[in-house]
């Protein structure tokens, strides 16, 4: 079984591809190398929730006094591509000392990798993580036209009606989806102060207060000037789903990947344009049955 690789393998109850940055053999070496300081922040995510969104916002808000006095024209945003402002740890295990692009502390890494299998230095430290989950149908149509994307051409396209299915037994990369949300949610409530946790609906409702959260969480809250001033709304616009599409029109991230593939349609809702009636009710079922007597709404 397979979205954009042909087989993926199930490790500690996650399935990983066998290549690209996520594979079961990164994510088992992170396991073994990777050493967290209690100062690092950790992006967490399933792939398709808003990964990219995060990274921008994160490097955005924790960068903005560097290119405070430069036009936004110079910020590495908008030079590069939000993957490689910030780093997945899954790609640094091939670094013998990993320090985050980010040039100041904290040092902040993304993983798609699920709570319970993070490396052990990152469970056992008291550095914060940020997780940002989105609805399970948003992310199986993400997912469906990403997969579609990356495939290699001998394996043809995957239909929606195979995604689908995937998608509900739960095999989809870093997934099952409602493990991935559940293990998250759960270490949040073991631990308020030390993860915070988000939705890419709520962000995408209200994200100037989100933001600001969002810095305050990072450690880097907006001063009232600043918020006089208008910066946290030009974060807001620098991170826009339209200019990060616009500025990544061309061109690979590091890991091959081509840039635009992560700028699709940027919303909420779109599972209504391809979910029939009775996937949508197949869906919410299993999410009913996933999520019970936890309070995890979209
Ligand atoms: P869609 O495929 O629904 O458009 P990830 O970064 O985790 O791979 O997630 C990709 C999803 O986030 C895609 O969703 C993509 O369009 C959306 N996205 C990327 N940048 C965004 C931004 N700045 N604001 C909102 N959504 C964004």
């Amino acid at each position: 079984k397979g979205w954009h690789t042909k087989n993926l393998y199930l490790y500690q109850g996650h399935w990983y591809p066998s290549k690209y940055l996520f594979s079961i053999a990164n994510v088992m070496g992170s396991q073994e190398t990777f050493q967290a300081n209690p100062t690092d922040i950790y992006l967490a995510t399933l792939p398709k929730s808003g990964t990219t969104w995060m990274k921008a916002l994160m490097f955005a808000i924790v960068n903005r006094t560097k290119y405070k006095n430069n036009s936004l024209s110079t910020h590495m945003l908008l030079l590069s591509n939000p993957h490689d402002c910030l780093p997945f740890i899954e790609n640094e295990i091939l670094r013998t000392n990993p320090t985050s692009v980010v040039e100041n502390c904290p040092r902040i890494f993304a993983t798609h990798t699920p709570y319970t299998s993070l490396p052990q230095s990152i469970i056992d430290c008291s550095c914060r993580i940020v997780y940002m989950c989105r609805n399970p149908k948003d992310v199986l149509v993400s997912l469906f036209h990403f997969a579609n994307k990356l495939r290699d051409d001998s394996l043809g396209p995957i239909t929606f009606e195979e995604a689908f299915k995937m998608f509900c037994e739960g095999v989809t990369p870093s997934g099952p989806y409602w493990d991935h949300v559940k293990g998250y949610y759960k270490a949040r409530l073991e631990h308020p102060t030390r993860i915070l946790y988000l939705t890419y609906e709520n962000m995408s409702a209200d994200t100037a207060n989100n933001v600001k959260h969002l810095a305050e969480f990072l450690g880097y809250p907006f001063t009232k000037e600043e918020e006089a001033a208008g910066i946290v709304e030009e974060v807001v616009k620098m991170c826009s789903f339209e200019n990060l599409r616009e500025v990544n029109k061309h061109g690979n991230i590091r890991a091959g990947i081509p840039k635009p593939a992560f700028f699709r349609e940027g919303k909420v809702g779109d599972w209504n344009n391809h979910l029939s009636d009775e996937m949508s009710q197949i869906l919410d079922q299993i999410t009913k049955e996933k999520f019970h007597g936890l309070d995890i709404s979209f």
